[in-house]
């Protein structure tokens, strides 16, 4: 169906951005072959590293005349594969677009292009005493471009919301070669259909960002950090609602059951922190703010409803070092589980009161398929990421009869009203369940925006949808 990209369509590439910019070696190839989902591989026909928004214009023209598919790909960080070639074709390296083009300390916003690193952005922001939140665990090499494409989260968004709440306006080039920008640099806006919002998680299908206007907020000047063990790995799922009934709002809170922190300790060879031999989960939780005293008396409250659940001894950090220890494990924790065994990420979402009925389908599922997971997660976000472990695990179950039992997870997750990805997304791994949350009206809702979109489908094809 697709046209292959011929010598001449590579002349025709290495004019539009540069020879140097046009690669077929083989280790490039490779090398953009793969993301961070599990062991998939798919090679491109071509690398193409644009610099402008011009030129990834003339691209797309160049791709609708000649039928050939471009995926688009950030830091490859990704957990769903949206940044694979399934089809290969031309793949997209957006690492050129890597400049801050303005903060605007006037009206607390800041201008980026998608190459940027999340991690720098957060950092150039906050020497100005202002704060970017999305922080995915991946945030020291992630994209903004694929923060964007995903709508990411991390551990702020139980508090600050995700990508998509501080996302203003984009530059953006439509498949069919057009530059334009969405919408308007204002925090309110009710102005046509908000095609902002819709490109935001939209998974690199509809258009490349060329341009994002973010809002920013002031830096919260305090933080504490607490690492509370439970003896059941149940209640401390019940405990994660029970805080926010309490009236607090942590800006982190983290669950991580016992392997998934045994796994990131050994990790990064941590010796100090100790996991006692009846803790089942831990909660990481954490409260920031611009009064010290408020926090502490957050965290007295805190510890107030946790005397209602087996807990075990609680580690309260407040030195910066052993505040970045816990994190670190924390953040490792999906390379950690990707180093120990063949593995597969659910990324599952349910209302947060509805965590431990998760949890426990989950396990329940896994007695029945033959298959252990480790979960750790949002557990204030409800967003739980299950690991599916291989292990002993025959090939022949892991192929053919897992899938039946991933569908029954995100089964479970859509009649306790949640849904199969909070934060990293469909891609190409997750397309076949597309059906588990949405009939078929919505199903083809979405396929009619894609094609209005992008007419000939090549832009990102086979994604998203079954
Ligand atoms: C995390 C990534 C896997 O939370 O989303 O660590
Ligand atoms: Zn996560």
């Amino acid at each position: 169906m697709y046209g292959k990209v011929t010598v001449e369509i590579l002349e025709h590439l290495k004019t539009i951005v540069g020879e140097a910019y046009v690669l077929v070696d083989n280790e490039a190839l490779d090398k953009y072959s793969h993301d961070e989902t599990e062991d998939l591989k798919f090679i491109p026909e071509v690398v193409v590293k644009p610099r402008t928004a011009d030129e990834i214009s003339s691209i797309f023209k160049l791709c609708n005349k000649n039928l050939i598919p471009l995926t688009p790909r950030g830091a490859g960080t990704g957990l769903s594969g949206g940044a694979l070639p399934v089809e290969k074709g031309i793949l997209l390296s957006m690492e050129r677009f890597n400049t801050i083009i303005e903060i605007d300390e006037r009206n607390l916003q800041a201008t980026v292009e998608p190459g940027v690193i999340n991690q720098v952005f957060q950092d150039a922001v906050k020497e100005k005493g202002l704060f970017y939140p999305p922080d995915p665990a991946s945030k020291g090499s992630c994209f903004i471009g694929g923060n964007l494409a995903e709508n990411s989260g991390g551990p702020k968004a139980v508090k600050y919301g995700v990508t998509k709440d501080y996302v203003l306006n984009l530059e953006v080039v439509l498949p069919t070669g057009e530059i334009l920008w969405t919408g308007a640099n204002v925090l309110k806006n009710s102005t046509g259909y908000n095609i902002t919002q819709l490109m935001v998680g939209s998974e690199g299908t509809l258009g490349i960002i060329t341009k994002a206007v973010f809002r920013l907020i002031p830096y919260p000047k305090f933080d504490l950090l607490m690492l509370v063990p439970f003896v059941s790995a149940q209640e401390a799922c019940s405990a994660v609602a029970a805080i926010f009934n309490a009236g607090i709002i942590p800006s982190a809170m983290e669950l991580m059951e016992r392997d998934a922190i045994l796994w990131g300790k050994r990790f990064i060879n941590d010796t100090a922190i100790v996991i006692e031999d009846n803790t089942e989960a831990h909660l990481l939780i954490e409260v920031d703010g611009n009064d010290i005293e408020v926090l502490y008396k957050d965290c007295e409250l805190i510890y107030q409803v946790l005397e209602n659940f087996k807990t075990g001894e609680i580690l309260f950090a407040d030195d910066s070092t052993q505040k970045e220890k816990l994190w670190k494990i924390r953040r490792v924790m999906g390379e950690a589980v990707k180093s120990q065994s063949i593995y597969k990420e659910e990324d599952t979402v349910v209302p947060r009161a509805e965590l431990p009925k998760l949890l426990k389908g989950v396990k329940e599922i896994g007695a029945k398929y033959g298959f252990k997971s480790v979960c750790y997660g949002h557990a204030g976000d409800g967003n739980l990421h299950v690991n599916i472990i291989k292990d002993n695990m025959s090939d022949e179950a892991w192929n053919n009869e897992l899938p039946q039992g991933i569908a029954e997870i995100f089964l479970l997750c859509v009649q306790l009203k949640g849904t199969i990805s909070g934060e990293h997304g469909i891609g190409y791994v997750q397309k076949l369940y597309m059906n588990i949350p949405f009939g078929e009206k919505m199903l083809s809702l979405q396929k009619q925006i894609k094609s209005v979109f992008d007419p000939n489908n090549i832009l990102n094809p086979s994604k998203m949808f079954p």
